[in-house]
């Protein structure tokens, strides 16, 4: 099995290394949108690779995708950890951008650091994301004067799902021009590039315009930088419909469970293992 074929997009940057923050800056300045898709494991990792992927989140969505819990909030620095470290090792290339969860940095500047470096050092990330707009200004401004890449996250920020109310657009009408405020504050504080999720495509091509860093997108049209998506909803691997910011390409869920229910049909009936899937 390989899992480290060389990406082909981002052919002017050196082919024998991680991609880095300061890559997609570039690539950002040259007009190539660049991609950043979640990964949690090591074969995941390595396909997306394979695939051309510049940058491979290990969201706290994983505590919804990998951990069933009904929101991001419980999923904890002990349970993210090893999946930071899983696709590390499962790729070479794209730069592994470590979430990091909620209660794990928004008490004060020490904690964010601790966890940074939790991340960092026992998981092998290269960056780390956290949301939040202004009240999260000493937290990026510590981190990026330490040396961490720190990317931050507006608009439908899921660990304040309780406060926003839902899971729902964000940046209508006045609170557009708050968060418009909060981007130019973060990207001054050192923020390396910014999640923008669920907001109106006029408000987040204004954000990219304003700002120098590139604004990453989920559900915010198709102005920003680059585009972020998880990957049980891109490949179809999820029960429920996905929000209409999901383009699905490929429908894994009913082939793999197919392919499953055959397995274990043939158990049942003795047609598997055959002669030919048996030693001698
Ligand atoms: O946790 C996550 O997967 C995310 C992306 C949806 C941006 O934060």
């Amino acid at each position: 099995m390989s899992v480290h074929a060389p990406v082909a997009a981002s052919s002017q940057i050196p082919a024998t290394r991680r991609l880095t923050m300061r890559d997609l800056h570039q690539l950002t300045e040259s007009g190539t949108k660049w991609s950043m898709i979640t990964a949690y494991d090591f074969i995941s990792a390595g396909i997306f690779e394979e695939a051309g992927a510049h940058s491979l989140l290990v969201g706290d969505s994983a505590a919804m995708v990998v951990y069933g819990y009904d929101s991001t909030i419980p999923v904890t620095i002990g349970e993210l950890v090893p999946l930071v470290r899983a696709v590390v090792r499962g790729s070479r290339r794209p730069i592994v951008i470590a979430d990091l969860p909620f209660g794990s940095y928004q008490s004060s500047v020490t904690q964010a650091m601790e966890t940074a470096s939790a991340f960092m050092k026992d998981g092998g990330a290269q960056a780390v994301k956290l949301e939040g707009g202004r009240s999260m200004l000493p937290q990026v401004e510590a981190l990026a004067s330490a040396g961490v890449p720190v990317i931050g996250h507006l608009g439908l920020t899921p660990q304040s799902v309780h406060s926003l109310g839902g899971y729902r657009v964000q940046g209508r009408g006045e609170s557009g021009d708050i968060l418009l405020q909060d981007a130019k504050a973060l990207q001054s504080a050192g923020a390396m590039a910014l999640v923008l999720e669920a907001i109106p495509s006029k408000l987040a091509a204004r954000v990219t315009d304003m700002l120098d860093i590139p604004t990453i997108g989920i559900g915010a049209g198709a102005a920003t930088s680059a585009q972020v998506i998880v990957w049980q909803d891109l490949l179809g691997m999820t029960e429920n419909q996905p929000p209409k910011f999901v383009k699905q390409y490929a429908h894994l869920r009913e082939p793999i469970r197919h392919a499953v229910a055959n397995w274990v049909n043939e158990v049942s009936t003795g047609a598997f293992p055959g002669p030919e899937h048996t030693y001698k």
